[in-house]
Order: C-alpha cells, then sequence, then structure tokens
C-alpha cells in the first residue's frame, strides 16, 4: 500500500502531467519530408509509393542547387516601370534557377495522442507557391500566394493513424520580377490544442498610454469556450512577473484586459527590450491553454512638421530594402543567415528594414524585436495591374484582403513593425480605379490595426499628385525621384514624405573601373560595375544624393536604400547580358561581403564607431603613372593622403559641394605600387585615426576568418567563415581569382559557398569555386552531434589553410 503522502506526490506528478497534455503543443515539421519535381497525378494519395523521392528537410527551396540555365524563365518584355519602349531578352531576371513547375512534399504525421477534445492545425509559413494541401489524399486548405503565412484546421480529416499530408505547389513562368524560390522554403507547423482555447493569433497586445513611470498595455484575446478564466501575466525580459491580470468577463468571444505595467522598459533600436505576455486559460481548476507572446512597449507618431518620432524623439529611418533570399541558400529560411545579416546591418549602423515587396518570415520579426530594427511590412508588388504576366494581380481581386488580414494578425504584436506597406510602385498609380484600390486596401489594414499607419512605395509621383492617390495615404513614399520631393511634399498634405526606395547605386565587390566617372546604366564588357560608387540606373540617382534630402529637409523622415545585400535575379544593368543573374545593388554582395558603400552609409549611420575607409586597392599592375582616383569614406571630417610617404594634401568635407559632402576624393592620384595611407583629423584638428593599403605581392596562402566558431549543434546552425588570400608578407591579395575546394569533417557539413560574382555560374552547393576579388565566403553547416568541425581549403598552388569550429547543444 502506497502512504498518504505518496499517493499526494504521485496526484501532483499526474495532474501536472494531464495538465501539461492539455495544453498547447506547437511541432515544427523539419524532418522526413520526401520531394520531388513533376506532375503526379496520384501523389496526394496515402498510397503513393514516394520511396524513390529526395529525402528533405524543410525549409526547403528546390530551386537553388541549380543549374543555372539562361532559358530559364527567359522574358522578352519591356519593364516599363524601368522607362522601356521596346521589349527586348532578359535572361536572369529571376535569376537563371530551375523554380518554373510542379513540386510535391509528402510526409508521414507522427502525431502527439490526440484526445476528442483537441484540435490540430497546420500552418505554414509560406510556401512558393500556390500550396493546395492534402491530408490522407483529401484537400484540406490551398493559398495562392507565395510569401504568406496561412493555417488550416485539420483535426476532422485526421485519422487514429498512418496519416500522410501532402503538398502541391505551382510555379508559373514569368510570375517574378526576381527569384523567388521554390518549395516549401519556410516553416511548417502543427499546432494541436484543447478546443477551448486562445484562437490562433488570438492575441493583439497595444500599449495606448505609455507615460514617464507606467504603461496601459491592452490585452485583446479571442478565445473559444465558454465559462473560462484568462490569466494574462506581463514577464520582464528575465523572466520576473512585474504585473497580472485575471478575467472572466468576455465581450463575445473575446476578453479585453487593460494592464498597469509600472516603470517600462521601452523597446528601440538601440535598447530592444522585450516583455513576454503568457495568457493562461483556465476551465475550472484545469489549465486549458498556454501562449506565450513577446512584445515591446514603444510609441510611434507621424506628423506634419515634425516627421517620425519613436518614444518621443525625432529620428529619421537608416533603412534598408530586403528581398527575402538568402544568397547561395536561396530563399529557404535559416535564423543563423538571418542574424548574420542583421548583425551586419547593425555594424553599418542601419536601423530598419523594408522587406520589399511581400511578406516578411516570422523568423525575420522575431529578430527584429531582439537585435533592434524598425520593420516596415509589405504586401504586394501588384494588384490589380499587371508588371509580370503570371504576377500577384490574377490574385489581386479575389485575395488581397485576406492576404493582408494575415499578413497583420500573424504579426501585429511585433515592436519592431512601425509601418505596414500595401504595395510597391503598382502600375494602378495610374487612373480612378488605382485610387480605389489604395483606400480600400489601407481601410483594411486601419480595421486590422489602428495602431500602424501605411504607405505605398510610389515611383509615379507627378500622377499620384494629381489623382489624390499620394494624398489619401498616411505616409507618402518616394521611390527615388529626389527631383520631385519637394513639389510632392508641397502638394500632399501630410507634412512629409518618406524616401521608400533609394539610391539603386550599382556596384561590384572589389572592381574598379577607370576613368572615374558619374555614369547612369553604365556597361562594361566584363559585365560588373564600379566600386567608386558612382554608377546607378536611370530612374535613380547616387547615395550622396539621398544625404542631402534627409540632412537638409526637416520634413524628410528617413530612407529605405535598395538593397542592404545582393539578391539572386534583376542584374541591372545587365538585364540583358548573360552570364548575369544577380543584383548589383546590394551595399554587401551575395555572400554578404561588405562592399566600399557599406563604409560610405557606415560613416553616417553609426554614431557609435568610427568609420575609415580607403578605396580602391593597390594592385594596378598596367597603372603605373596613370591617373587612379582614390576615395576615403569616414565619419571624421578631413583626411590627408600619402602615396609611399609623400602628401597629396588634405581634403575636407564641404557641405556646399554634393560631390565633396560626403566623401573625401582625390581625384588626380598617379598609381605607383607601394603604401596608400590616410589619417583622418578630429575636430580640433588632430590626427585621430589612420588606414593603410600595400600593394600585394604573389598570392601565397589562404586565410580562414569564421564568423562564429562555437555554434549549435541543431543540424541547422551555420559558420559562414570567409576565405581571403595573402602573401608573404601577409597584405590582403585584392584581386586573388584562383579555383579553391572545400573539405568539412568532423561533426559538421559542407553546406554551401558564394563568392559574391554576380556573373559566375558555378553551383553553390559544390564544394569548389573560384575568389571573387580576393574572397569567397564558405557556409558550414552542425549536426545534430557536437563536436568538433574542420574546415580545410587549398587550390590554385597557394599554402593551404584549416579552421576549427566547435559545435555544442544549446
Ligand atoms: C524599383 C523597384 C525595385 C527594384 C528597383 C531597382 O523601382 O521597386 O523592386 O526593381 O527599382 O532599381
Amino acid at each position: 500500500m502506497f502512504k498518504p503522502k505518496v499517493i499526494l506526490i504521485l496526484s501532483l506528478l499526474l495532474s501536472v502531467y494531464f495538465q501539461g497534455l492539455a495544453q498547447r503543443n506547437q511541432i515544427v515539421l523539419n524532418d522526413g519530408w520526401k520531394f520531388s519535381k513533376g506532375t503526379f497525378a496520384d501523389a496526394a494519395a496515402p498510397g503513393f509509393d514516394d520511396s524513390k523521392w529526395q529525402s528533405v528537410r524543410v525549409p526547403h527551396d528546390w530551386a537553388i542547387s541549380g543549374p543555372f540555365d539562361k532559358e530559364i524563365d527567359k522574358q522578352v518584355t519591356a519593364i516599363t516601370q524601368n522607362g522601356e519602349t521596346k521589349p527586348t531578352e532578359k535572361t536572369g531576371r529571376t535569376g537563371a534557377l530551375p523554380y518554373i513547375g510542379e513540386g510535391w512534399y509528402r510526409k508521414k504525421l507522427i502525431l502527439p495522442a490526440v484526445t476528442s477534445t483537441q484540435k490540430v492545425l497546420l500552418q505554414i509559413d509560406g510556401a512558393m507557391s500556390e500550396p493546395r494541401v492534402y491530408l490522407n489524399g483529401k484537400q484540406v486548405g490551398q493559398w495562392n500566394y507565395g510569401y504568406n503565412y496561412f493555417y488550416i484546421d485539420i483535426t476532422h480529416g485526421l485519422k487514429s493513424k498512418d496519416n500522410v499530408l501532402a503538398i502541391h505547389l505551382n510555379n508559373k513562368p514569368k510570375s517574378s520580377r526576381w527569384y523567388p524560390g521554390a518549395g516549401l522554403y519556410r516553416n511548417v507547423h502543427l499546432i494541436v490544442k484543447e478546443e477551448k482555447s486562445i484562437d490562433q493569433w488570438g492575441i493583439t497586445i497595444t500599449t495606448p498610454v505609455v507615460e514617464k513611470g507606467f504603461a496601459k498595455v491592452n490585452v485583446k484575446t479571442k478565445l473559444t469556450g465558454s465559462n473560462l478564466r484568462l490569466v494574462n501575466q506581463v514577464l520582464d525580459s528575465s523572466g520576473k512577473q512585474v504585473a497580472v491580470d485575471t478575467t472572466k468577463s468576455f465581450f463575445g468571444q473575446e476578453a479585453d484586459q487593460n494592464i498597469r505595467v509600472s516603470e517600462p522598459r521601452l523597446w528601440s533600436p538601440e535598447n530592444p527590450y522585450l516583455y513576454t505576455l503568457v495568457s493562461t486559460v483556465y476551465d475550472g481548476d484545469q489549465v486549458k491553454d498556454i501562449v506565450k507572446t513577446r512584445f515591446g512597449i514603444r510609441t510611434i507618431s507621424f506628423k506634419a512638421n515634425q516627421g517620425f518620432s519613436l518614444n518621443g524623439q525625432v529620428r529619421k529611418f537608416k533603412g534598408v530594402c530586403l528581398h527575402h533570399d538568402l544568397g547561395p541558400l536561396g530563399a529557404a529560411i535559416n535564423v543563423a543567415a538571418l542574424r548574420r545579416q542583421l548583425t551586419i546591418l547593425k555594424d553599418m549602423g542601419c536601423d530598419a528594414i523594408r522587406s520589399s515587396h511581400n511578406m516578411p518570415s516570422p523568423e525575420q520579426l522575431e529578430l527584429c524585436d531582439e537585435m533592434g530594427f524598425m520593420f516596415l511590412a509589405e504586401s504586394f508588388d501588384e494588384w490589380a495591374k499587371a508588371k509580370v504576366e503570371n504576377g500577384y494581380h490574377l490574385y489581386f481581386d479575389t485575395d488581397a484582403e485576406k492576404d493582408i488580414v494575415n499578413l497583420v494578425q500573424a504579426n501585429k504584436n511585433h515592436p519592431s513593425i512601425v509601418m505596414w506597406s500595401s504595395g510597391n510602385e503598382v502600375p494602378d498609380q495610374f487612373g480612378a480605379e488605382g485610387v480605389k484600390r489604395a483606400k480600400w486596401l489601407q481601410e483594411i489594414f486601419h480595421r486590422e490595426d489602428p495602431t500602424r499607419p501605411v504607405t505605398v512605395g510610389m515611383d509615379q509621383v507627378k500622377a499620384t499628385m494629381q489623382s489624390g492617390f499620394g494624398a489619401l495615404l498616411d505616409i507618402p513614399g518616394l521611390n527615388y525621384r529626389v527631383h520631385l520631393y519637394e513639389e510632392a511634399n508641397k502638394a500632399f498634405p501630410q507634412g512629409f514624405i518618406l524616401g521608400s526606395e533609394t539610391a539603386s547605386t550599382v556596384s561590384s565587390r572589389g572592381v574598379y573601373k577607370f576613368p572615374v566617372v558619374k555614369a547612369k546604366d553604365k556597361q562594361y564588357d566584363d559585365f560588373q560595375s564600379s566600386s567608386y560608387d558612382m554608377e546607378y540606373c536611370s530612374w535613380s540617382n547616387l547615395p550622396d544624393d539621398d544625404f542631402v534630402m534627409q540632412d537638409d529637409k526637416p520634413w524628410v523622415i528617413g530612407e529605405f536604400v535598395w538593397t542592404g545585400f545582393d539578391y539572386l535575379g534583376e542584374p541591372t544593368p545587365y538585364d540583358n547580358s548573360w552570364p548575369s543573374r544577380s543584383s548589383y545593388f546590394g551595399i554587401s554582395d551575395l555572400a554578404g561581403l561588405p562592399k566600399d558603400r557599406f563604409y560610405l552609409y557606415r560613416s553616417r549611420w553609426n554614431k557609435t564607431k568610427p568609420t575609415l575607409h580607403l578605396l580602391p586597392h593597390w594592385n594596378w599592375e598596367n597603372r603605373t603613372g596613370d591617373t587612379t582616383p582614390v576615395f576615403v569614406y569616414t565619419s571624421y571630417d578631413s583626411a590627408e593622403l600619402f602615396l609611399n610617404g609623400k602628401s597629396l594634401g588634405i581634403r575636407k568635407k564641404d557641405k556646399k559641394s554634393p560631390q565633396n559632402r560626403y566623401r573625401l576624393m582625390w581625384m588626380d592620384v598617379k598609381y605607383q605600387p607601394g603604401t596608400l595611407k590616410v589619417v583622418a583629423f578630429d575636430a580640433q584638428g588632430k590626427p585621430a585615426a589612420e588606414e593603410k593599403i600595400v600593394t600585394a605581392g604573389k598570392p601565397y596562402k589562404i586565410v580562414l576568418t569564421p564568423d562564429r566558431s562555437v555554434i549549435d549543434a541543431d543540424g541547422k546552425d551555420l559558420s559562414f567563415v570567409t576565405v581571403s588570400v595573402i602573401d608573404k608578407d601577409g597584405n590582403l591579395c585584392p584581386t586573388a581569382s584562383q579555383q579553391l575546394k572545400f573539405y568539412v569533417s568532423g561533426n559538421g557539413k559542407f553546406k554551401a559557398v558564394c563568392n559574391g560574382d554576380a556573373t559566375s555560374l558555378e553551383s553553390f552547393e559544390k564544394p569548389t569555386m573560384k575568389l571573387f576579388s580576393g574572397k569567397l565566403v564558405v557556409l558550414v553547416e552542425s549536426t545534430v552531434n557536437p563536436g568538433k568541425i574542420k574546415l580545410n581549403v587549398n587550390g590554385g598552388g597557394l599554402k593551404a589553410a584549416q579552421t576549427e569550429i566547435i559545435s555544442k547543444v544549446k
């Protein structure tokens, strides 16, 4: 016989166990997927033989393995928004990777025991594209837009065992203006919860009052079930409870609680403080559901003559636009890769991201909350009028509203999001119907989220000034068109303008062209653009032109530069030139390596660390005696340049000249090999910092620099190892182009490689690649086994190198 004490302990343990079972269980379906490209009449059927299909891990992008092919999605078209009037053959517009066609994913669902009082939801964070979801042979759900999140209640289609999930995807040709990726490229979740519980995306947290000393946190909770009790606890970032509220009264199916948080710590990019709301649903004494939601306490306002304020402080957006691909990983989301992008942007001083031109991944938003980036979350690149033959216009009338609803409902609690965008350069900017659509969409956003304003990235500024399109928006966003800022600001009634897209300056990392001249749509035989940062598009401008606007016009509320990183597809100015297959717009290249322009933005944006950067490189074998301009991007006001010890003079930033206001330039330097040195002066004119570049000798040795040498043993984490080459004296060889090979051993895998060359047709997934401008990046992935991982790199007659990465259980 058990003693009473033992019985008590046992029953306590059992009740904790059953309470645990009753609660929500969220499983990410990463493993055990089978995949095949192609058309199969019966692939949805449970008994279908998929044993010959590829075994894959989701997130998965079926097209990133390549090969690149000029014929894929070749578009013979005139890109009218780029001012083209005659159709030409566009190769590489969508990345020249095999994303078109049908694909199937299948998986046996291993479910925890589901009781008769439970519900099972399947949530897909984005699937490219037109996902059709089948359970045990029957279609249970579908969505058209490949970028959006949606969930389906699959409870009634489930059998007690042997459930088979099948997802069909279809990518049409000419459906995109950039590389969209292909497949289940984001996470798929299974959510098992009680019927009596909080609805999916049912919690809305806002902070309507933020005062010195306290904040009012409003929590609206949608629930299913009657006679419930809801407890909402607010925890600070250390997990300590700072406020709690219990309610039994509901307004229909919704609870509405106002919770006072004393001495709130505010969220900002500089101090991204996060609270957690723990919502617990009780039925009597039984816990039915627990949901944890991270949120921030902050205020935003957009006002005429004052601009944008965060927590009462006026500031301008130092933002970048990002497409969703992660270079050599394609569209498949990866937290380590997203975090690395944000780490690079943070160092640049960037404080905002625009998810051009579609819904961001949940992981990217989580990271922006945590790391401190404000977010402009966009929805569409097309409304009812087409940009590409099979673009979103096909679905606009039927789907736009539900797409916005899901965008807002899934993301409304992220403090990082400070505005929504209903569109980018939509051709509907012309005509009365377009004005109606702009109003309709904005009102859907307002209905779903009354706390954040809405913008549209407008390029047809004159048309939108006349039609009322621009006037009705909460935030008039101008894409480029700096010459129209003044006029637009006078015409529009908001009293401020956002540079929703700026610069579109093009460059190739480490490539410099002579003579150095400002030029539009400049092309060269090698299909590269110059890193002197003087080349841009017919519709765009140099970064310096944006800086003038940002600095001199208080009513300009900031900018989002096109783009933070190079992306796959849209190889302007080489849209017609094969083998160009990725963009030249990035401040950093496709491998994430900073181009020179990174330092130009850093010199303005990073207020905590100084910047002093010299360009070009100093290895010009055939240019001795030739004019080789030298630029310095720096946060200091003036600097002196020395070549082989001889002063070439002092340059000072000149407010009156747009060319010399942000860059220090020595235009008539005659090249001599040796040492180029710059000494920067502080405000008192005293030397404060120096930088030098030395002409390198023959490439001699490989050098490996991991971004992180300790990673998680979770089978997904990545170390990004930069590979460079030095001469015998340790000088970086900036033009090295040797073919290298990579070997990973121990508890890790070779994942991918990228050199940032927009014309390279080498596979990202084969362990060999040529250096581009002396560098490339190898991605090493952990396994689930902790331990040592070794990366060896050799080739090109160079002294080989090895680095060790440790993978640990988190
Ligand atoms: C903009 C457009 C972007 C990209 C960019 C290139 O007009 O919104 O998606 O195409 O031009 O400069």
